[in-house]
């Protein structure tokens, strides 16, 4: 449990930190939220976490409860009063409390919600562990680019999916096209090694793992294409693998019980892992 959370000014003891009951994240998950990495104390990747919760916020007309620098300020001492060298920062704004309505009150308040917690990442030299995933329908609304913390429909497929013994949900859509996993992007290798990924749009949350993932195979002369793909050529993929700030990049070796590929972690998968893993450590 953390010991100290941010909540609308004050750092709470961990117990003690609660929102009203007509918060309206509570009521109607009218807010967002950021996952963000934290290795070696440093958090990774801030500004595009910080850049897509600005984003987010401005697409459901919820403004920013402060400034960016005092915001950076905040996750900071969060940080520094859970003592999390190794763990993540969850952050949440919601349009804050008001007797409840479905229309905006009209003086807003958002509400604002930081926690730090410590988790364990692989290190420098660790190989990537494969596990299985599950296909869903794809049962989300039309804005999925927006980080809203309305989850349930990933909530259920991640849920029936670790029941099945799978470590993620991945999104099918009914026309066959793979959008995401239930909290990831997925990437695909296809026979020429090359990545295979959804491209942005509002079918997908435009995850920052993604994006530094894009620009870090680019370098190592490793090609991305972003387009979509469906559920043939997931299940037909020489390698697949899933990524966000807390999977990091984790392989796929099986889809509802097929083998994908090999069954073992392939090269691909396993050179981005490194990348990444390096990327986070600064290296
Ligand atoms: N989820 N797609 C969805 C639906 C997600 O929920 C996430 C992250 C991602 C990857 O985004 P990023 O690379 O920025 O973490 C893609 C977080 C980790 C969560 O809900 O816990």
């Amino acid at each position: 449990m953390p010991r100290s959370v941010y909540v609308n000014g004050s750092y709470l003891p961990a117990q003690y930190a609660s929102v009203h009951y007509e918060d309206r994240g509570y009521q109607f998950a009218d807010g967002v939220y950021e996952v963000i990495l934290v290795r070696q104390s440093a958090i990774v990747d801030k500004s595009p976490h910080l850049d897509r919760l600005e984003r987010s916020l401005k697409e459901l007309s919820i403004s920013m409860p402060m400034g960016r620098m005092s915001l950076e300020a905040v996750i900071n001492e969060t940080r520094r009063r859970n003592n999390v060298d190794e763990g993540f920062i969850y952050i949440q704004v919601t349009r804050g409390v008001a007797p409840r309505d479905h229309t905006f009150p009209s003086v807003p308040i958002p509400s604002l919600i930081i926690s730090a917690k410590r988790r364990a990442w692989p290190s420098i030299d660790s190989k990537p562990k494969g596990g299985s995933a599950m296909l869903a329908r794809d049962e989300r609304w039309a804005r999925c680019d927006i980080k809203s913390v309305g989850l349930l429909p990933n909530v259920l497929a991640k849920e029936r999916a670790k029941k099945s013994g799978a470590v993620e949900a991945i999104m099918v859509r009914d026309d066959g096209r793979v959008t995401e996993g239930g909290s990831s992007n997925v990437w695909i290798v296809d026979d020429d090694g090359v990545l295979h990924t959804h491209p942005l749009g509002p079918e997908i949350l435009g995850g920052v793992t993604r994006g530094v993932i894009k620009e870090l195979a680019e370098k190592a002369q490793i090609s991305v294409i972003e387009e979509a793909f469906d559920r043939k050529a997931l299940l037909e993929a020489r390698e697949i693998f899933v990524t966000s700030a807390t999977s990091f990049v984790k392989p796929i070796l099986a889809i509802d019980g097929a083998q994908i590929g090999d069954g073992v972690v392939g090269p691909v998968t396993s050179r981005i892992f490194s990348l990444y893993n390096a990327h986070t450590l600064a290296i």
